[in-house]
């Protein structure tokens, strides 16, 4: 292969450039050139595929830092019609009237089901990316595990799962860690920690919000920062237990933590903070406000007593506070485990296109005896029997829901990832950068501007 092309798709992770620089570098080694195409699958599909080379003269760009958060190529969350054969065949036209002979997507499950059928046509091959942490199996006959049902609601069919193993290998997982997600639970566990000491201070519940869809991992890493409750989306909420813990807590150290995965359901299984009718382009759920309802139901079910007898708030309203992390777990600069590892998995995915594979995944494995190495896995065995793929959820033996807290093998799968995340440069970043004086006299310089300059369009040629 001499030129191939690389797209960055859906959400954004801290981790993007870093896969692209891994990609580009192994590329460089390799004597291929890469081509980045603008905006995800967006740029795909217009017809002037703009785009930008990223390894002129086998040297990388110096616009692309793998330290830098976000994408040097833009994002978007449109994606491939699987269905529209004439789509499929006109975006293929373009890149082979381009030369490329084959296409790294970075991205999670809307990626993969863009880059699957275009496969058919086109070599292909993913490198994952999610924040979620939820692009991967507990263990490979996984999906098996799903049962298919007719909705009461609307024509469309509900997936549910029906069983779980009682037990399994940490070895057994595929994709260990998506880069993205340990920098996600790095800010979250920061948070965590600042907001403990003013709702310490005054008294307060604090209810923090943060990300992950109906995947709880970055709540379950949120453990990090100590909060007292975590709250997953994988275990229904059972009210009762939880009053009883806070109230418990309030006592015992007059204040109380909780965190609360955005898409955490309620008995009957409903969300309880998503506004159903929002979708984004890829069919997901927006998740609006869980903090927000489970606040409403701890105001209802403590009443104002607890806090008024000892004088410590006027009203559970008033002493009960909401935060959503929101995006600040996407953004910024991605701390080293993401940084290396992100670099890896791209890296490996120019040698799985480059080696002939296609429609694989590149995966990031774990084990006791040799620790994080890089392997390929053919995309469908994420798919179940009716060709869907489901976010990867928490595994039931990981988290403990009578104590709200990871279980042994929770904080077993969470070591490996975090116990040497940080590396000494992302403090000295912070140390050095942070408030240097040239921040207040020279304006942000946006990436955007520079690769402006370098962008070229199909239809140039
Ligand atoms: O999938 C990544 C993610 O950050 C989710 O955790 C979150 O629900 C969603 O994206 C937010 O998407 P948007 O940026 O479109 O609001």
């Amino acid at each position: 292969m001499k030129r191939i092309a690389i797209l960055t798709a859906g959400g954004d992770t801290p981790a993007l450039n870093a896969t692209i620089y891994g990609a580009v570098e192994r590329a460089n080694q390799l004597g291929v050139e890469v081509l980045g195409i603008m905006k995800g699958f967006g740029g795909m599909i217009d017809p002037r595929l703009p785009y930008v080379h990223l390894n002129p003269l086998f040297s990388t760009i110096p616009e692309l830092d793998p330290c830098q958060g976000g994408t040097l190529l833009g994002a978007s969350r449109t994606y491939i019609d699987g269905d529209d054969t004439e789509q499929m065949k006109l975006v293929t036209g373009r890149l082979e009237k381009l030369s490329i002979e084959g296409l790294v997507c970075i991205g999670g499950d809307g990626t993969l089901n863009g880059m699957q059928p275009l496969s058919e046509f086109f070599p292909c091959v993913l490198a994952p990316k999610t924040i979620d942490n939820d692009l991967g199996l507990n263990y490979l006959d996984e999906p098996n595990e799903y049962v298919r049902e007719e909705s009461p609601e609307d024509d469309k069919p509900v997936y549910r799962k029906q069983s779980s193993r009682d037990e399994f290998e940490l070895s057994d997982i595929v994709n260990y860690a998506t880069p993205g997600y340990a920098t996600a639970v790095f800010v979250v566990a920061q948070a965590i920690q600042r907001i403990r000491t003013t709702a310490e201070s005054h008294r307060r519940i604090a209810i923090v919000e943060v990300m992950g869809r109906q995947s709880g991992y970055i709540a379950l890493g949120s453990a990090y920062g100590q909060p007292d409750i975590i709250l997953i989306p994988e275990v229904p909420l059972d009210a009762s237990l939880l009053e009883h813990r806070v109230r418990e807590l309030y006592d015992l150290q007059k204040h109380v933590v909780i965190v609360i995965g955005e898409g955490v359901v309620d008995s009957t299984g409903h969300w309880l903070g998503a506004v159903s009718s929002s979708v984004d382009p890829a069919g997901n759920i927006r998740f609006s406000g869980a903090a927000e309802q489970l606040k409403k139901i701890l105001v209802g079910a403590l009443g104002d007593d607890v806090f008024r007898v000892q004088r410590r708030h006027e009203s559970a309203d008033s002493a009960i506070f909401t935060r959503k992390v929101g995006h600040t777990q996407r953004g910024g600069r991605p701390i080293e485990f993401d940084r290396f590892h992100a670099a890896q998995l791209g890296g490996n995915a120019v040698e799985m296109l480059v080696h002939g594979q296609n429609n694989t995944m590149s995966t990031l494995q774990w084990s006791e005896q040799n620790g994080f190495v890089y392997e390929s896995l053919a995309a469908s065995k994420l798919r179940d029997r009716w060709n869907v793929i489901h976010p990867r959820i928490v595994h039931p033996s990981l988290y403990n829901p009578k104590r709200f807290q990871p279980s042994k093998l929770g904080v077993q799968y969470l070591m490996p990832i975090f116990t040497n995340a940080i590396g000494s440069d992302d403090m000295e970043h912070i140390r050095a950068d942070l408030f240097s004086p040239g921040n207040l006299a020279t304006r942000y310089q946006s990436v955007n501007i520079d690769v402006q300059k370098r962008l070229q369009y199909l239809t140039d040629d």
